[in-house]
């Protein structure tokens, strides 16, 4: 199995850092890939109802997690295997039951998350993106990042486009899971980058590339 940069640094600082297993994800589903690809649409008005760590862990195996152990090889495409792109979730208070309110850091890996932010977020985040009220209605949001140097150092300045084009693989799956599994989401790419990657807490070489509200959509 591949690890990130940052779980392979290893050590617990504090308990508030311990990792938070996710529920094994399901392969397998009665919903077919057509009536999710034909019944796909973005979503930007959500019931204020929490969703399960259940679909959570759904959600994040679609855009990131590890379908084949031994390689490593991840639910999305990734340009030489490098795997570019890195997840947070911001989740909003009383949101998730058995999960705190607070962003997490998606630990591919490992399948599990990690604190990095205490509180509900999603209104800061709901401004950095030209205040989008889909994010702060959310039961949860998620934005993906890119770190362009892991897919640069071996494609050159074409590896950024790589980057973007992942990107969108793994929101597209997000998209057909959500849909899957009743819940509604949209692909947000309007919004401020330096102020996602102060809210999301990014660091100097990760840069925000999408974010993905996800919470169950009114009808409309
Ligand atoms: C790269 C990209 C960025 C987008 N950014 C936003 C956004 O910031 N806010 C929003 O409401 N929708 C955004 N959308 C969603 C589009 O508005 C939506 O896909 C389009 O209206 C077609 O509707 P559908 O997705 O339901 O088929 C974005 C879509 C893409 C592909």
């Amino acid at each position: 199995v591949r690890f990130d940069s940052r779980e392979s640094k290893g050590g617990l600082a504090s308990a508030e850092e311990e990792s938070i297993p996710l529920p094994r994800p399901s392969v397998d589903g009665v919903f077919a890939v057509e009536r999710a690809i034909a019944q796909r649409r973005s979503r930007r008005t959500y019931l204020r109802k929490s969703i399960t760590m259940v679909q959570l862990s759904q959600l994040l195996w679609a855009a990131q997690g590890v379908t084949d152990s031994g390689s490593g090889f991840r639910s999305a495409p990734s340009a030489g295997a490098l795997y570019p792109l890195e997840l947070h979730v911001f989740v909003g208070e009383k949101r998730i039951e058995g999960l705190t309110a607070g962003v997490y850091h998606y630990e591919v890996g490992r399948h599990r998350l990690k604190k990095t932010k205490d509180g509900d977020h999603l209104r800061e985040l709901e401004e950095a993106a030209l205040d989008q009220e889909v994010i702060g209605m959310s039961a949860i949001c998620i934005a993906i990042s890119g770190v362009f140097s892991r897919t640069t150092r071996k494609y050159g300045q074409r590896g950024k486009q790589y980057v973007h084009q992942e990107c969108g693989a793994a929101a597209e799956n997000v998209y057909l899971q959500a849909t899957a599994l009743g819940l509604g989401t949209v692909i947000v790419g309007a919004f401020r980058e330096k102020t996602v990657s102060k809210v999301v807490g990014l660091g100097p070489n990760e840069t925000p590339l999408c974010l993905l509200p996800i919470g169950t959509p009114m009808v409309e």
